[in-house]
């Protein structure tokens, strides 16, 4: 657009400066015109008539032209009034750019006569073009950690305008992080400086948009504007965060493998590998990295070993986080281990007394145990018990120790071992058990005396043993063990009449076996009792006694002895029977006795020969002679009869005796006379005439008795001498047994006739009624074979039978009794 204001002036200028300069030459004449660019069309230049003093009129005539060199035409010659119009657009950046100063040439050319002129129209800026960024979005990439006040340069706008119509100036939008310093480079042009102002955080805006402005200098100015996109570049400048300093956890013991502890997590704001975090153990045991497995990516924590409450109750992981850019950062995961009942209890015995004795007190000690679980709380609580019922019990002395008592005294005897279980069991849930044994053995104590089986024994011994004979066994057990149940057995001292019973039998102390010592005799002695005593081997030491009965078994070693008729070799003596006697008549009775006692000295009678053997007979077991049939005239006045007598004992022993029997008249009178006197006359007369009678009759009969006594003690000492060296006179002295034996007939003197055993004894001075007990009867012998006669002089030998038989069939006989005195 043209100025009109502007317009005046510019052509004077030109027209003087025309005028002066070209005037004397026709082709040498340079007209000078300035226009503003992008005039309208038509719009005025100059006057060019005028300029050149021409007639304006002649201008047809002269067919003046204009010419613009170049190929466009931009001014046109208006020829009536010699204007020069615009006859194109000029646009001055189009032509000349920055070029300046822009000038466009045409010839101005007359003919009639040729005359051309050189005209220059200096073409002027206007402000028609605003700043442009060829870039309208700029992308400019600032590292986070630049410093402030770093600059950075930016792309300068294009103004195709010039001089002031350029860029004169550029401003941004507000922000807080830049500023703009624009500066102007040698040639004069403007650019601008982006300047930090303000430290960048890409963490806390990683873009920062702007607007740069650029403003030329024309009026009004125009401006142009570019978007800057700052993009700020990331830093590792953040480090890894944990999303807790420290991880607590529990993990119970035992748990499997790859069973899950935890997992840390760590951020980083950084981008990138500036923020890719991997996690490792930092500085940790050797044992924390065999039990656990961290997975770096995820951070997760899994066991891997087997995990033992027992062995480590905590376990401290320190764990880094690792960023790309090697940033780290640290936690700590604190694994807290949960015990769980793994561990039985166990059981430690730590003393033990034993063998101990069985008069232990109550509350001795037997063993000190000590019970241990290494798990914790519940689970490592311990009730610690005996099984089943024993003698002893559990006292908790101290934390976990235990002793094992007893609670009752002990009896070796009946329980010489105890095992003891005891048994350990924790309070987890399930519990744990575990059981030891105490063997506890119970030592001996002499508490129990020998004992034998009876309070008494009855030893069986026949007569004429040999000596040394083992006559029995004893034998007491002691329940008690060894030294103290080693039984040694003694008899007590104690004497049969004078004689000590240790002089019958010994016993061997260690085994119980009794022995005889010498041969017995059961006529002799018939039994004695000792007392044996059983001691053990304690101490102090324990016994018991038991009695000992010794019955000596009978043998039948006397023959049957004839007290009457005596045969004393010299006389023999007869009996009269009167021949008024009749049958049954009682002719006399044969006295015989056996120095052995019950079978042996059951005797039978029989009449062996006699001259008329239909006159008398025998009664078999008691001897008495009588008369078969009454006596004839015609029998022979002496009779004699052989006695066969036999004791019942196997074999038999037998003895003979000669009877003589004279048969004579008028016998029978006087005695029944007397016995009629019994009836009628006063007592003592007739008790006079009995001991009259009967002191007769003893004194012959100890007479004859003191003889065979002696004949007979002869004999026998012979005999003992022969068997055995010694001992044997003792016993006879010794004997309190009576030696005589005397058998009271009363024969031909009493119609009933009392006959009477009496015994007397040497050693008491008078003779005394001790008691009167019936004789026993001699059982006649079986029908056996009569035993030769031994040789043994019956005459000889007087013996007393001291003891009656124990025969429970015992009974009185009629008239038949035995006087016992001693
Ligand atoms: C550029 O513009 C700014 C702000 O509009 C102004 O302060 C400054 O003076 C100008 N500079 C020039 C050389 O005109
Ligand atoms: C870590 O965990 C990821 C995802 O669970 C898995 O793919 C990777 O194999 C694990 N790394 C290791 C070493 O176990
Ligand atoms: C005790 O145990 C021992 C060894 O096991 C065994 O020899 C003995 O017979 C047992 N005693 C009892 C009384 O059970
Ligand atoms: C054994 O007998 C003796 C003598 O008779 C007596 O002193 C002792 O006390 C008895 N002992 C026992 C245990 O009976």
């Amino acid at each position: 657009m043209a100025h009109k204001m502007a317009n005046s002036t510019l052509q004077r200028q030109v027209v003087a400066l025309l005028i002066f300069l070209c005037m004397r030459d026709a082709v040498c004449e340079t007209l000078q015109y300035s226009i503003s660019e992008e005039m309208e069309i038509g719009s005025f230049v100059g006057n060019i008539a005028n300029d050149l003093g021409l007639d304006n009129r002649k201008l047809g005539i002269r067919k003046a032209r204009i010419t613009s060199e170049g190929s466009a035409q931009y001014f046109q010659l208006n020829i009536h009034s010699g204007d020069v119009v615009i006859e194109e657009r000029i646009d001055r950046e189009m032509l000349c750019g920055q070029i300046v100063p822009c000038l466009l040439y045409f010839e101005f050319r007359l003919e009639n006569p040729v005359h051309f002129y050189r005209a220059e129209v200096q073409i002027q800026d206007i402000n028609d073009n605003p700043p442009i960024f060829l870039k309208k979005r700029l992308v400019l990439k600032i590292h986070e950690l630049s410093p402030p006040r770093t600059p950075f340069i930016l792309e300068s706008a294009q103004d195709s305008d010039i001089g002031v119509n350029s860029v004169q100036n550029y401003t941004i939008s507000p922000n807080e992080y830049f500023r703009l310093d624009v500066h102007s480079g040698s040639d004069g042009s403007k650019y601008a400086e982006l300047v930090l102002e303000k430290q960048l955080d890409r963490e806390e805006q990683h873009e920062i948009n702007v607007v740069l402005t650029a403003i030329d200098g024309g009026l009004p100015p125009k401006s142009g504007t570019a978007d800057i996109k700052i993009l700020v570049l990331d830093a590792n400048d953040n480090f890894p965060q944990f999303s807790q300093l420290v991880y607590k956890v529990g993990l119970k013991e035992n748990s499997a493998q790859n069973s899950w502890v935890c997992k840390v997590t760590a951020t980083d704001k950084d981008q990138g590998s500036y923020g890719e975090i991997t996690y490792s153990f930092n500085q940790v045991s050797e044992k924390v990295v065999k039990l656990f497995k961290l997975n770096q990516s995820t951070g997760e924590i899994t066991v891997q070993g087997s995990i033992d409450f027992e062995e480590t109750r905590i376990h401290e992981i320190n764990i880094q986080a690792t960023d790309g850019g090697g940033l780290s950062a640290h936690s700590k995961v604190i694994v807290e281990i949960l015990d769980i009942n793994d561990n039985s209890p166990e059981l430690i015995i730590t003393s033990i007394v034993s063998p101990i004795p069985e008069d232990s007190l109550p509350g001795t000690v037997v063993a000190v145990l000590n019970a241990k679980d290494r798990d914790s709380k519940e689970n490592g609580k311990i009730i610690c018990s005996i099984e089943g019922i024993t003698p002893f019990s559990l006292k908790s002395s101290f934390k976990n120790y235990y002793s094992l008592v007893t609670e009752i005294p002990l009896d070796r005897e009946k329980v010489s071992e105890y095992n003891i279980t005891i048994i350990a069991m924790d309070c987890g849930s399930p519990s744990l058990t575990s059981q030891e044994t105490v063997r506890v053995q119970v030592s001996d104590v002499n508490d129990n005396p020998p004992l034998f089986s009876q309070n008494s024994y009855t030893i069986y011994v026949n007569e004429n043993n040999n000596p040394s004979l083992l006559v029995g066994t004893l034998n007491a057990v002691d329940i008690d063990y060894e030294q103290n149940a080693k039984i040694t057995y003694s008899l007590l001292p104690d004497e049969v009449g004078e004689i000590s019973v240790a002089s019958y039998v010994s016993i061997n102390p260690a085994n119980g076996n009794m022995y005889a010592l010498q041969s017995l005799d059961y006529e002799k002695i018939r039994d004695f009792r000792t007392v044996v005593r059983a001691t053990d081997g304690g101490s102090p030491s324990l016994s018991s006694n038991a009695t000992l009965q010794f019955q000596i078994i009978d043998e039948n070693d006397n023959p049957p002895i004839i007290l009457y008729p005596v045969q004393d070799g010299a006389s023999l003596s007869s009996d009269l029977v009167p021949r008024s006697a009749l049958a049954d008549y009682l002719v006399t009775k044969v006295v015989a006795v056996d120095g052995d006692s019950g079978q042996n000295a059951w005797l039978s009678y029989q009449l062996q020969k006699s001259t008329d053997p239909s006159l008398f007979n025998i009664v078999e077991h008691n001897g008495e002679i009588r008369t078969s049939r009454p006596i004839t005239e015609r029998d022979n006045m002496k009779q004699k009869l052989v006695i066969f007598v036999r004791d019942n004992g196997k074999p038999s022993f037998s003895t003979t005796t000669i009877l003589n029997v004279l048969l004579v008249d008028g016998f029978s009178e006087p005695y029944l006379q007397f016995s009629d006197l019994h009836s009628e006359e006063g007592k003592d007369s007739k008790l006079t005439v009995y001991l009259v009678i009967a002191l007769v009759f003893i004194s012959f009969i100890f007479l004859v008795s003191m003889v065979v006594f002696i004949v007979f003690k002869i004999i026998k000492t012979r005999r003992s001498q022969e068997k055995y060296a010694s001992a044997t006179g003792n016993f006879y002295d010794d004997s309190n047994m009576p030696k005589n034996l005397i058998d009271v007939n009363g024969t031909g003197t009493l119609s009933q006739s009392y006959r009477y055993e009496v015994c007397l004894t040497t050693e008491s001075g008078g003779s005394e009624f001790k008691f009167l007990r019936p004789l026993l009867p001699n059982f006649p012998p079986r029908n056996e074979t009569v035993e030769a006669n031994l040789g043994i002089n019956p005459h000889s030998q007087t013996l007393c039978n001291p003891v009656d038989q124990e025969d429970p069939t015992t009974e009185v006989r009629r008239g038949v009794s035995r006087l016992r005195v001693e």
